[in-house]
Order: structure tokens, then C-alpha cells, then sequence
């Protein structure tokens, strides 16, 4: 022990700790889940890259809540941030779900620009029908890759990551894009 280390029984915490990596992305651990070794790593891939996208959508949606504008600014302030909140949701249950089959979640942002395939935005402000437009195209991404996603795990049995996939991912997505879908109707106001 060195003079500045902390004693065995002291309450100095051991601070700036290196260490290496135990588990490396892209990788699966054996877990007794009565699922096989090539379900795991399946599984873990294709919802990694479901993570990463709606990581993704959650900023986005983050984003455009904050830019928000125009004559209807207050009620898409509002709903902007209710999907971003129920996409939050789906972030940590997928995720959550990659660790459950052993696996390793993707979650630095750094990392999550490297697999995602959703377009980034423009730093700066774009017209209000054009940001709606853009969620409506990150949503479809992620329904594409979902539907696929689903049907392919449901060939290795893996029953947990379809019902993810098609009771959180999917339904959420339709719903959410339908409420986006509505705002781009151009419907008189006042006068038919
Ligand atoms: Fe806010």
C-alpha cells in the first residue's frame, strides 16, 4: 500500500479507477433463459439497432419539441414532448432486454451515431411541416426495421423480443405517427 492510498478500513472512496473491458459490445453471455446461444446473439443485433434508432427519434423529438413554432406552437410543444417521453420508455425496456439475453446495450451517443441509419437534422431551424415530416420518416425507419426484426427473432422462438417489438415498439410507432400524420392534413380552420 502506498502513503496515499486508502486505508482497507478507512472511508476514503478509491477514486479514478482504470479498468478493462469485462464484455465487449456485440458479445452475449450464457444465461440460463431456455433460449440458445445464436437466439441471443440475434436478438441483441437486430434490437441494438432498434435501440440506437430510437435513441435517435428521442432526440429528435427532444429537438423539435424545443423549436417548435407558429399558430399551433403550444399543443405540439406539448404532445412533441409526450412522445418523447413514451419513446424514453421503449429506450430503457429495449435495452433492459439486451442485458436480459446477455448481451450489451448500446448507450453512449457516439456510439449510437455509428449505428443508427436515421438522417441527422439540421443544427439550425427548419419549417414546422418539414420537422414533422422528418419524425414521420424516423418513425418509418424504425416500423421497417421492427416488422423485420419481429418476424426474423420469431424464427429463432425468441417470443420476449417479438412481443417487445410488436406490443411496445410497433404499436407505440403507428400511434405516434398517426398523431403526427394528422398535424400535415391541410384542413380549413374555420370556413369549408
Ligand atoms: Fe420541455
Amino acid at each position: 500500500m502506498t502513503s496515499n492510498s486508502p486505508s482497507v478500513h478507512g472511508s476514503q472512496p478509491w477514486l479514478h479507477q482504470k479498468g478493462e473491458v469485462i464484455q465487449e459490445f456485440g458479445t452475449v453471455k450464457q444465461f440460463p433463459v431456455a433460449l440458445s446461444y445464436e437466439a441471443r446473439m440475434y436478438s441483441c443485433q437486430r434490437m441494438n439497432k432498434v435501440l440506437a434508432d430510437t435513441q435517435i427519434l428521442y432526440g429528435l423529438y427532444k429537438k423539435h419539441h424545443w423549436l417548435m413554432r407558429g399558430a399551433t406552437f403550444y399543443q405540439l410543444h406539448l404532445v412533441l414532448d409526450k412522445h418523447a417521453g413514451e419513446q424514453l420508455d421503449i429506450i430503457d425496456t429495449l435495452a433492459e432486454r439486451v442485458q436480459s439475453l446477455g448481451g450489451v446495450a448500446v448507450g453512449d451517443p457516439r456510439h449510437v451515431v455509428e449505428i443508427t441509419s436515421i438522417p441527422r437534422p439540421p443544427d439550425g431551424v427548419e419549417e414546422v411541416p418539414a420537422m414533422l415530416s422528418r419524425l414521420l420518416e424516423a418513425h418509418e425507419t424504425i416500423l421497417i426495421d421492427a416488422h423485420d426484426a419481429a418476424a426474423r427473432t420469431a424464427e429463432y422462438g425468441d417470443d420476449g423480443t417479438v412481443d417487445l417489438l410488436v406490443s411496445q415498439v410497433i404499436r407505440t410507432g403507428e400511434r405516434q405517427a398517426w398523431f403526427l400524420a394528422e398535424h400535415l392534413v391541410d384542413t380549413p380552420l374555420v370556413r369549408a
